[in-house]
């Protein structure tokens, strides 16, 4: 069955391990400003557990409703899953604080390291587009990636995301839903 963004299930442990294995190795831990990086240190040791890898699903699945005074926003996490096996995430953030509008975005996603190079980051945004347009009412989206980010680029850019400018490091571009539905029309 070809891959599907849904809601995190206590259903795919092991491979959710594997790939929090492979996300290690790969330098993950130190990326700053990381939600991944963040989650790899304060859930490592817990997650390996059916019953921390269950608080940790059932966290991560919920959404948080208010924005908190850090600026954290209200966020939604969708996994992306082939046969049972997990193969990365979409974290969709629903409101943009100002530093979210210069530079996060809207969207963050990841790929496991071991499935990359295979197309799955560009179908992913693909398939999170209409989610975050249509469930969760945001448009336009956001997305924004590194200057040195080759792979995050294309995949934004193959999907047709609108370059609008570069702030510090981050090339930002905007899909907008009329464009998404005008695109689809023979
Ligand atoms: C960036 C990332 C999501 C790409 O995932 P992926 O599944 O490998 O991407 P795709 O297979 O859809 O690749 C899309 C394009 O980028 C190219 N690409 C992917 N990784 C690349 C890399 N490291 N260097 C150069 N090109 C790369 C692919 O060849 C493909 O090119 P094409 O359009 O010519 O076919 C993945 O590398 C990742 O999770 N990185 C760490 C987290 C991250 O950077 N997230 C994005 C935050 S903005």
């Amino acid at each position: 069955m070809s891959p599907q963004l849904i809601a995190p299930t206590i259903a795919v442990h092991a491979s959710f391990l594997a790939a929090m294995d492979e996300f290690r190795a790969d330098g993950a831990a130190a990326v700053p400003h990381s939600n991944l990086a963040r989650e790899l240190r304060t859930w490592g040791d817990r997650w390996v557990t059916a019953e921390g890898f269950a608080e940790y699903v059932e966290l991560t699945g919920g959404v948080s409703s208010e924005e908190r005074a850090d600026g954290v926003v209200p966020k939604t996490t969708l996994w992306w899953v082939a046969d049972g096996s997990y193969l990365g995430r979409v974290t969709f953030r629903h409101t943009l604080t100002e530093s979210l509008l210069n530079y996060g975005g809207h969207l963050g996603y990841a790929v496991r390291p071991g499935a990359r190079r295979r197309g799955h980051a560009t179908a992913m945004l693909r398939a999170a587009l209409p989610v975050a347009h249509h469930e969760l009412g945001i448009d336009p989206v956001l997305v924004t990636c590194d200057d040195t980010n080759t792979g995050s680029r294309r995949v934004i850019e193959a999907c047709g995301g609108i370059f609008e400018d570069q702030r510090g490091e981050r090339l930002r571009y905007w899909f907008h839903q009329a464009a998404a539905t005008a695109g689809q029309r023979p």
